[in-house]
């Protein structure tokens, strides 16, 4: 029976937190899993989070069994967040917003409706793309293809290859996109392309599926969701996923959202039902903590106002660490160019480092960075960049 089970790999990325845990190297950097840390390495709970967990704490009368989507309130609040408020899909009622456990939860919880309606379609993923992405609609039961999008040569988008192959899907495969700063190589589509890429998926006909991990961490809230605007002005079937995890801090409480776009609120409403059927044979209705955080802090102004100023330190302080690590990196003597990290955005980097180079700073440096060389930007601070960008300099040879 059991025997003949062979241990499972570590995962790509949650893995390296765990051995980085075992390491008892003192001078050990993390710059694995997406994780904010601040300048003083900690990632600190928000302190609009805090005050909601208090209000929340007070106000709370029953532990009784969330709706199977979750509350209403928090689907309406995601849907403001991630189009604005007003947008005709709202006021049409033709998107349709359930409570996830997490990011990754609501693509599991898509990829899952999607395998019932749509099961000889094909999952198209970008070159590279988060570890997870194919595990997820593999374990739906889809087949997985890529389509080109990063140019190491320039260490930027290679948009003509994108455009070509997204002009080749067919009607019904479903096209996974990142919505803003793409995992992990940081590279993201100016509006220009976004539209072309609008206009491709309006006249193939393919489903898009918005990952939109990190709405606030590019430019702003509302700068970051430009895309997936244009997505929904041409394409009015989609899915888009959200996480709640950076943006907020929530990583441990498990916060997301799956929001379905239909033709019509008839229409979004049938879905719908179908999308409660697979949440409910997975884990039956959401954990409520932390859609009572993001519902809190969203109604309230003040809050909202708070927590809006805390999101933009995250995003400066991880624009600041760009620049700093640029310039340390030419100071410790290298004379590669690294100057594209500061063109990148989100929380990632696309280093350049190969795969030996990576298992040489972890190996002989204690610096744990994602096979492929993304690094957290977030994880670098005033005390460990010395070091770090010494180890490179090794690393590089
Ligand atoms: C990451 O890419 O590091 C994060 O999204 C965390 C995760 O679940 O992999």
């Amino acid at each position: 029976m059991f025997e003949s089970i062979a241990p499972a790999p570590a995962d790509a990325i949650l893995g390296l937190t765990a051995a980085f845990q075992k390491d008892p190297s003192p001078t050990k950097v993390n710059l694995g899993v997406g994780v904010y840390k601040d300048a003083a390495g900690t990632t600190p709970i928000l302190a609009s989070v805090k005050t909601a967990e208090g209000r929340i704490l007070e106000s709370a009368k029953t532990k009784s069994y969330m709706p199977i989507g979750g509350d209403p309130a928090y689907g309406k609040l995601v849907q403001d967040m991630i189009l604005g408020e007003g947008h005709e899909a709202i006021t049409a009622g033709r998107v349709r917003t359930a409570h996830t456990p997490g990011g990754t939860g609501a693509l599991r919880v898509g990829a899952d409706f999607l395998k019932k309606f749509f099961p000889n379609a094909t999952v198209w993923i970008s070159k590279p793309t988060w570890a997870n992405h194919r595990g997820i609609f593999q374990a739906a039961g889809f087949k997985v293809e890529e389509y080109p999008y990063y140019d190491p040569k320039t260490k930027g988008l290679d948009f003509p290859a994108m455009r070509t192959a997204l002009g080749q899907i067919k009607a019904g495969d479903i096209v996974l996109l990142h919505v803003c700063c793409h995992n992990p190589t940081g590279v993201d589509l100016d509006q220009a392309q976004w539209k072309e890429v609008a206009a491709l998926g309006g006249r193939q006909g393919w489903i898009p599926f918005l990952d939109f991990a990190y709405q606030g961490l590019g430019d702003s809230v509302e700068a970051d969701r430009q895309g997936l605007l244009a997505m929904a002005a041409t394409c009015p079937e989609m899915l888009v996923s959200s996480s709640f995890s950076k943006n907020f801090g929530l990583y441990q409480d498990r916060t997301g959202a799956l929001s379905l776009f239909a033709r019509d609120a008839k229409q979004a409403e049938a879905c719908f039902s179908n999308l409660e059927i697979v949440v409910r044979v997975n884990y039956s209705n959401p954990a409520a903590h932390g859609g009572l955080i993001v519902t809190t802090i969203l109604s309230d102004p003040a809050l909202k106002a708070q927590w809006r100023g805390e999101l933009d330190a995250m995003r400066n302080r991880i624009a600041s660490v760009r620049a700093e690590l640029v310039r340390a990196l030419q100071q410790s003597g290298i004379a590669q160019d690294f100057s594209f990290i500061e063109r990148q955005k989100g929380m990632f980097s696309f280093s350049g480092l190969s795969d030996a180079q990576v298992q040489f700073l972890r190996e002989k440096k204690a610096v744990y960075v994602v096979g492929g060389g993304r690094i957290n930007v977030a994880g670098i601070t005033p005390k460990n960049i010395g070091y770090l960008c010494a180890s490179i300099r090794e690393a590089l040879g």
